[in-house]
């Protein structure tokens, strides 16, 4: 089934410069970037996209790195595309995904993991409509 998903560049993937490698990993399965947009989170956007998180002991400083620097906004589809992205991206925790996934190969930290990339369907709708507007 054709789908979009919504991917985002996180902070420390734009501040170092991985932006090309991830997009080029991203068509190189034949996955097609329908909209994209460089931008700061803003801490409303933030709050609305990790609202899952909130209570838990990471929340505050996950929100405050969202929003610590410009990150690359993207609505991204193809068939299947959540379940691609997600395994192109690999394990949340860089220190267990597998080599060849975009954090396995480029990710540094849990909090510093490179790409955010929604997790179902209902997901990507809510995250599109949070960051692109409806
Ligand atoms: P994402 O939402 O960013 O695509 O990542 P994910 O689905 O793989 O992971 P999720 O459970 O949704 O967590 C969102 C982000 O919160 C940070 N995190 N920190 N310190 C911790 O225990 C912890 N757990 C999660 C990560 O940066 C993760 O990407
Ligand atoms: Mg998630």
């Amino acid at each position: 089934m054709i789908q979009q998903t919504y991917i985002m560049i996180k902070p420390d993937g734009v501040a170092r410069g991985l932006v090309g490698r991830i997009i080029d990993r991203i068509e190189s399965v034949g996955l097609a970037i329908e909209r994209m947009e460089m931008a700061r989170v803003t801490p409303e956007e933030a709050a609305a996209n990790y609202a899952e998180h909130e209570g838990k002991p990471f929340y505050q400083g996950l929100i405050e790195y969202i929003t610590s620097g410009p990150v690359v906004k993207m609505v991204v589809s193809g068939e299947e595309a959540v379940l691609v992205m997600r395994k192109l991206m690999g394990a949340t925790d860089p220190k267990t995904a597998a080599p060849g996934t975009i954090r396995g190969d480029f990710g540094l930290s849990l909090d510093a993991n490179i790409v955010h990339g929604s997790d179902s369907p209902e997901s990507a709708a809510r995250e599109i409509a949070i960051f692109f507007g409806q």
